[in-house]
């Protein structure tokens, strides 16, 4: 992706979040000049994986497979294993009308996604198997505690307000409703790794490569290796 359009996304995407009376924390929108400023007190940020994270998932093609995600808060795998900290994560995520994130399931991460406003979602869904295939077998699933049998690749559409819950090795595959809005999607979940953590049914980069055209408004999460001074003593590096 282009560094330009990740910004432009990036103020489209704080102006549809004041729209829906969504408020990002101040970190979201420290400039790359302020990060270099920062020290030590914010390790936390980058051992979280804090912060924005937008992706077309190297498919170059944003608005038919990608994803505007914001981490708003998260453990740290080690705070999982040990039982006891901060194990679990909240982001916000915007999705637009047919805008696809590929199948994928999480290996240690489960997940609430809640759809917080706008349009509909739309998730499809299928157990795994022990190859890591699409089973064929019914998928049970909660929506907002209620039991719900889906047949194998069955699809379910999540109207403002409702949630489903995604366990462990439940492939998924979402999108925005065509013809509807621009969906605002909250998702609850224990501790979220990108780096380890996700398995796509089809292999494909989580993270952009990015072609740096232009200065960045605000840093990806990605970008912290870059601008922040003490990154290399945190405890990610
Ligand atoms: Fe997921």
């Amino acid at each position: 992706m282009k560094r330009s359009e990740i910004n432009t996304l990036m103020r489209n995407g704080l102006s549809f979040l004041k729209q829906m009376h969504f408020l990002l924390p101040p970190f979201a929108t420290w400039t790359p000049e302020e990060w270099k400023t920062k020290g030590p007190e914010c390790f936390e940020i980058i051992d979280a994986q804090l912060g924005w994270d937008i992706t077309d998932f190297g498919k170059g093609d944003y608005y038919r497979c990608g994803l505007f995600m914001f981490t708003i808060r998260n453990g740290t795998m080690k705070e999982l294993e040990k039982k006891q900290g901060k194990v679990y994560a909240e982001k916000i995520l915007i999705v637009e009308e047919a805008q696809v994130t590929p199948t994928h399931f999480h290996y240690q991460k489960m997940e609430d996604i809640i759809n917080r406003g706008g349009g509909n979602l739309v998730i499809q869904l299928w157990n795994s198997d022990e190859e890591e295939g699409l089973s064929r077998d019914d998928v049970f699933i909660r929506l907002d505690g209620v039991k719900t049998r889906v047949p194998a690749g069955g699809i379910v559409t999540l109207k403002p307000g409702e949630s489903i819950c995604l366990p462990q090795k439940l492939y998924h595959k979402f999108w925005g409703e065509e013809g509807k809005e621009t969906v605002l999607v909250g998702e609850v979940s224990r501790v979220n790794d990108d780096f380890v953590d996700n398995r796509f049914f089809d292999p494909m980069g989580r993270f952009p490569e990015i072609d740096e055209d232009e200065v960045p408004l605000h840093l990806l999460y990605t970008d912290y290796k870059t601008y922040y001074t003490y990154y290399d003593r945190s405890a990610r590096s």
